[in-house]
């Protein structure tokens, strides 16, 4: 072979979402050229040697909130969690990460912004400001029929193909007859809704319980929205979706009640897809009653929950395949800023806070990889190549960019993560300090890793090298990704045609 490629990466054990071999890589021009048994002689720029360590897709985060003005919590004004697309980006190839999907949100209160506008506004925050690849979902808080028309033009002109819609939060929920609207839209025009679902009235009853008792403590967060509120909104989300036949995905499911429900309508054959995150995985809601405020670091919706067995169930949930993919949700807010989760001290007047005021969220984009590898993989819990499918390949099918992303074959996009080989990653306790966000905590602090992403490509560049403890990649080396329909659902509607699907009462 008489071709110079850029990079060649030897000796590693290649892992995809079905597979895994013992491989080389050949990269040229940012893309995966070659894969085979060994490419000795093969000339290149840069030879780099994996040392027998795991090779897998670069991380796919379908789920982040970068730069988002108004994020959910208590308050009525405007204020932004503290990652912009910079120090976001930056936190996410240092951690494995090499394309994120953030969140585009339409408020309420502006109805002259169209869905353009809303994207127009989040192209201009992440252009030239990101170190890793990046898309847009769209928050939809206001499904005016204007609004929902602009759905017909959201792959073809703007490449975004999922929405997100909230079934609690009084400033973002959507009414079922809404939500019925929005996902029939959706389902007409290609788009996947993503669904938030908690019973809002469950959680205003309890919530006005709380209050008559005074307490307003952080745990009390938990204590609002029981896990039979996320279990009867799941419940909801999924015959509505039966109702208009549209695919779903239920975002950040954290309980095993929830598991249940879902599997039984995939057992019916809906279409229906899962997210968890780590934080439900490995973290209960003890966290919330440390003392002095430092409960308000968790407090994020659905809340974490109370037992060892409702961790157990969600990893259940992903060993027997309910659910499709594991996102960060980060979402942070500084313990350190006025402005950050300590805003509920400040409005409320209390020293202790109100819950109803702590900016909701943790965050996570960095560690979502490790910490999958070493609580799921080198527990055993998952295989290799289930960890891939839930961190990267079934994300990019879902929110469809595969192959382009998640996936190692040539042709693809060179985002790859070179894991250390078994014996040379010295085990370390997680802590803040070692991570590249720009928030004072992270929920996990003290959390023993047994690996960590020694390299980051993305499109074949070096952005991460933890043997020099340095993001290598550049601000503003991170594209936009322009996303087609979910690959899991495009032919959907053919199916539907030839089964009991096709159903009588939708006039369509
Ligand atoms: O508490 C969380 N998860 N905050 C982010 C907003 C959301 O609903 O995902
Ligand atoms: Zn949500
Ligand atoms: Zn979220």
């Amino acid at each position: 072979m008489d071709t110079e490629f850029d990079t060649l990466i030897i000796n590693g054990k290649i892992a995809t979402a079905s597979e895994c071999f013992p491989g080389d890589i050949a990269i040229k021009d940012g893309k995966i050229y070659a894969i085979a048994p060994s490419l000795k002689g093969w000339k290149a720029k840069e030879i780099i040697d994996a040392e027998g360590g795991y090779i897998t897709p670069g991380g796919v985060d379908g789920h982040v909130h970068i730069d988002q003005e108004n994020t959910p919590g208590g308050q009525d004004y405007p204020y932004r969690g503290s990652d912009g697309f910079e120090s976001g980006s930056r936190s996410a190839v240092a951690g494995g990460t090499t394309t994120m999907i953030g969140f585009a949100m339409q408020h309420k209160h502006r109805p002259d912004h169209t869905l353009a506008d809303v994207i127009g506004h989040y192209h201009d925050l992440a252009t030239n400001n990101s170190y890793c690849d990046y898309a847009f979902h769209l928050i939809i808080t206001d499904p005016t029929p204007e609004r929902l028309l602009e759905f017909e033009t959201l792959i073809s002109e703007f490449g975004v193909s999922s929405v997100k819609i909230y079934m609690t939060y009084e400033r973002l929920a959507l009414t079922d007859y809404e939500i019925l609207h929005t996902i029939s839209k959706a389902r007409k025009s290609g788009i996947t809704p993503m669904i938030h679902a908690e019973n809002i009235d469950i959680i205003r009853f309890f919530s006005e319980e709380l209050e008559k008792l005074d307490l307003l403590d952080p745990y009390s967060h938990a204590r609002s929205r029981p896990s039979l509120a996320e279990h009867e909104a799941t419940n909801r989300a999924i015959s509505l979706a039966e109702v208009m036949a549209v695919p779903i995905l239920l975002v950040h499911v954290s309980s095993p009640g929830s598991v249940t429900r879902i599997r039984k309508g995939q057992g019916k054959g809906l279409p229906i897809y899962a997210e968890t995150c780590p934080q439900y995985l490995l973290l209960t809601d003890d966290t919330l009653k440390l003392p002095n405020y430092e409960g308000a670091k968790c407090v994020c919706s659905p809340p974490l929950r109370p037992t060892k067995e409702d961790l157990d169930g969600l990893w259940n949930g992903l060993r027997n395949g309910t659910f499709t993919i594991v996102s960060s949700d980060h979402c942070p807010f500084r313990m350190d800023e006025e402005l950050g989760k300590p805003v509920a001290i400040k409005d409320s007047g209390k020293p202790g806070g109100d819950w109803r005021l702590i900016p909701n969220g943790i965050p996570g984009i960095e560690t979502r990889l490790p910490l999958l590898f070493t609580f799921g993989v080198l527990t055993g819990r998952l295989s290799i190549e289930r960890f891939v499918q839930l961190t990267s390949t079934n994300t990019a099918k879902l929110y469809g960019m595969y192959p382009q992303k998640g996936s190692i074959i040539p042709g693809s996009d060179a985002d790859l993560v070179i894991w250390y080989p078994e014996g040379k990653y010295a085990p370390k306790k997680l802590t803040n300090s070692m991570l590249h966000h720009n928030c004072d905590y992270t929920a996990f602090e003290g959390l023993e890793m047994l690996n960590w992403p020694r390299y980051t490509f993305l499109r074949g560049s070096v952005v991460w090298d933890a043997d020099k403890d340095a993001v290598t990649g550049a601000k503003g080396f991170g594209q936009y990704v322009r996303r087609e329909t979910s690959w899991f659902t495009k032919n959907q509607n053919l199916f539907e045609e030839s089964t009991q699907y096709k159903n009588e009462w939708r006039p369509y």
